[in-house]
């Protein structure tokens, strides 16, 4: 019997690419967005590659959303999915200090308690069924924390933790849980992310937003989403899938550095990326030349 997996945060980047991905490899995708007009255009995409992807509206955010979507999910299959992927999420840029506690809140809601809250729906049937995959895609930077992204980071290491408990309990029930942890890929986060830095005129690190806006406004140059959506596909095929899979070569060197190097390194190391400390004159000059100016 054809296997569906609904995909959350279908409408734009991975979770895009990820639908398509599983659709062609003969998957039944539910596909989720937020509007009818980006449901429908996921549906159009997917005919557009000879594949089929079914779409329910969610907005992970809203309790009575999720409940809503998931009860409709029950009913176009046998009770539930047999796979969910939590790609939905959102990134909140911001020294700690600058973010307010409502977008601290809505950080969290979206990429740590929304997967829960999910999983606490598809579980029951999936434990009948003695069968059933979460798939969480979490991010490089749920292991490596930076400045002015340390919301973000919280969001995605506790999703990290959470998960991982997760793993351990529903695994006698037959339900794996993989945690998906991606470097930079080009999608509309980064824009999304710049619309959201909070007020530059009034903050003390007035200077590191302005580089900010200059440094994403070279996010053109990003490979595409679809070694994540292809990791995707391997975890789902898997008999046995890992705990984590960390995608990209960035990702990799990151967490080999970030383990490797004594804290105080790696702290100089990002703030003098993210701008917060000046190098010396030599070494300016060689990260010059590396950027290619
Ligand atoms: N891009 C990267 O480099 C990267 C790296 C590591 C991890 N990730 C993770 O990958 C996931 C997907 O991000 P992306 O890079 O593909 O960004 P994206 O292009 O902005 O896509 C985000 C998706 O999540 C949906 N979404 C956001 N808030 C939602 C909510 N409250 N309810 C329902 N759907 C919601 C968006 O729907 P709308 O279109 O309606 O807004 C969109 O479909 C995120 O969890 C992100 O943290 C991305």
């Amino acid at each position: 019997m054809t296997k569906t997996v609904v995909v959350t945060g279908a409408s734009s980047g991975i979770g895009l690419a990820t639908a398509l991905e599983l659709a062609s490899a003969g998957f039944d995708v539910i596909g989720t967005a937020r509007t009818e007009e980006k449901a429908r255009s996921l549906r159009d995409k997917a005919e557009r590659i000879g594949a089929g992807v079914r779409t329910v509206l969610l907005d992970v955010t809203d309790a009575t959303s999720t409940v809503c979507a998931f009860t409709h999910v029950a009913e176009l299959t046998d009770g539930g999915p047999w796979a969910v992927v939590n790609n939905a999420g959102m990134a909140q840029p911001g020294a700690v200090e600058d973010v307010d506690d409502e977008q601290v809140r809505r950080q969290l809601e979206t990429n740590l308690v929304a997967p829960a809250r999910i999983a606490r729906l598809v579980l029951p049937r999936m434990r009948q069924r003695r069968s059933g995959r979460i798939i969480n895609i979490s991010s490089v930077s749920g292991r490596v924390p930076l400045p002015f992204l340390g919301w973000y980071c919280a969001s995605k290491q506790g999703l990290a933790a959470m998960s991982d408990a997760l793993r351990m309990e529903v695994a006698p029930f037959g339900i794996r849980v993989s945690l998906i942890e991606p470097g930079s890929y080009g999608t509309q986060i980064w824009e999304r992310g710049l619309e959201l830095l909070p007020e530059r005129q009034q903050s003390a690190y007035q200077d590191q937003y302005d580089s900010a806006h200059e440094m994403l406004r070279g996010v053109k140059d990003m490979p595409s989403p679809r070694p994540v959506a292809k990791t995707v596909l391997r975890a789902l095929r898997a008999r046995r899938p890992q705990p984590r899979y960390l995608v990209g070569n960035d990702a990799r060197g990151h967490v080999l550095f970030e383990a490797l190097a004594p804290t105080a390194a790696t702290d100089w190391a990002k703030s003098v990326a993210t701008g917060l400390r000046t190098p010396p004159p030599h070494v300016a000059r060689m990260l010059e030349r590396l950027r290619g100016r």
